[in-house]
């Protein structure tokens, strides 16, 4: 075994519950091979987020493979009347990937060898079999793969081990009444950003604001620095920026518990890997794909409620506010792999987040 190898058999994360004591994350965890692969079975049972239901409206077949790097699951979303399904998108015959790409059909055909299965994933038709015993069984049949929805948009689980409520109840109990259905799904402004970084790092980054001023300066202009807010709940981190006047801010119902504040960002980070960013105009999802140790992809997903507020406040530039991150994360990522440093300290005051972060790290992935 190699030397990195059996540091990682033996490492356990070790993460006082105490700010003031504690110190950050080995900085193995950032770089090793082993760690990283030790890492499926938490992605295995965490609740993804990979679209929402407009993927299904002009057809009613979307393959794609869950975390790809990390979970590698192939499904495929059926729609079959008004019903949702989440199937394995693997032939049962052979192994052969059965939808491969999103289209309108009246059942999934292998391309392999001709086997066909209904939109609910029943077989429905297998050429050459007729004298096989016992056939069809239900272990010919499709398996469904666990789905659930907040508002439209859905989740998905390869390992369930909670429901997705438990998941995001914080961010559920604070934004609903945001009319989320109504946002609408923008692909020409949702892209794909690409980080030679840890996974785990790029999240770190997005767990403070302690850097905006810093990293951002355009940014921390729409911020009041001292007023950002960060706590962390359950399986969530949230953290809220302040604007420096009423404008470009939520208009927040009268019963709502910030009513009053300059709200200009709800920022909802899910745990392991996901960030849901709310502004005045609308939503952005930020999914956090592992590749491979020291790479990462980031998909944005862009909902749109309000086109007018896009150009104005803590919303507004996206793209830079991303490179800009992307450019510290990737030098962090070169310092961490130095044998000079492992582990540094939090501050009480502004790396809540981060702490939070790794004792849900520390809790998984023991
Ligand atoms: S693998 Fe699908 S029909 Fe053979
Ligand atoms: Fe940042």
């Amino acid at each position: 075994m190699s030397e990195i190898g059996q540091e990682a058999v033996k490492m356990k994360i070790n993460i006082d519950s105490d700010i003031k004591k504690a110190k950050t994350l080995p900085s193995k965890f950032y770089y090793s091979p082993k760690i990283y692969k030790r890492l499926k079975k938490l992605f295995d049972r965490s609740w993804q987020f990979i679209g929402d239901k407009s993927l299904l409206e002009k057809n009613n077949a979307h393959p794609d493979i869950l975390l790809e790097g990390m979970v590698n699951e192939p499904y495929v979303l059926t729609k079959d009347n008004e019903d949702i399904r989440c199937l394995s998108n693997v032939c049962t015959h052979r192994g052969n990937i059965v939808c491969e790409k999103a289209c309108k059909t009246k059942s999934l055909v292998c391309g392999y060898h001709g086997r066909q299965f209904h939109l609910d994933g029943k077989i429905k038709f297998m050429p050459e079999f007729n004298e096989v015993e016992n056939f069809p069984s239900n272990e010919d049949n499709l398996p469904e793969i666990e789905m659930d929805f907040w508002k439209n948009l859905i989740f998905i689980i390869n390992k369930k081990r909670c429901e997705l409520s438990e998941l995001i109840g914080p961010m559920a109990e604070r934004l609903d009444w945001l009319p989320v259905d109504e946002f609408v799904y923008r692909p020409e402004l949702s892209r794909t950003y690409k980080v030679n970084a840890n996974w785990a790092l790029y999240c770190d980054n997005y767990l403070e604001g302690f850097h905006i001023p810093f990293v951002h300066k355009d940014l921390n202009k729409e911020l009041e620095y001292e007023d950002y807010f960060t706590q962390g709940i359950d399986n969530t981190v949230l953290q809220i920026g302040i604007g420096k006047d009423d404008e470009n801010t939520f208009d927040l119902p009268k019963e709502h518990q910030d009513y009053g504040k300059n709200v200009s960002a709800y920022y909802f980070f899910l745990f392991p890997n996901m960030m849901f960013n709310f502004y005045p105009w609308g939503l952005s999802i930020n999914v956090v794909k592992p590749k491979s140790p020291e790479y990462t992809e980031i998909d944005y997903f862009t909902y749109v409620w309000k086109e007018e507020l896009m150009e104005k406040g803590a919303g507004a530039d996206l793209d830079k506010v991303e490179l800009e991150d992307e450019e510290i994360v990737e030098s962090v990522q070169k310092g961490v792999k130095s044998n000079s440093y492992d582990r540094g300290r939090y501050s009480p005051k502004r790396e809540i987040g981060v702490h939070h972060f790794h004792l849900l790290l520390e809790k998984y992935y023991n």
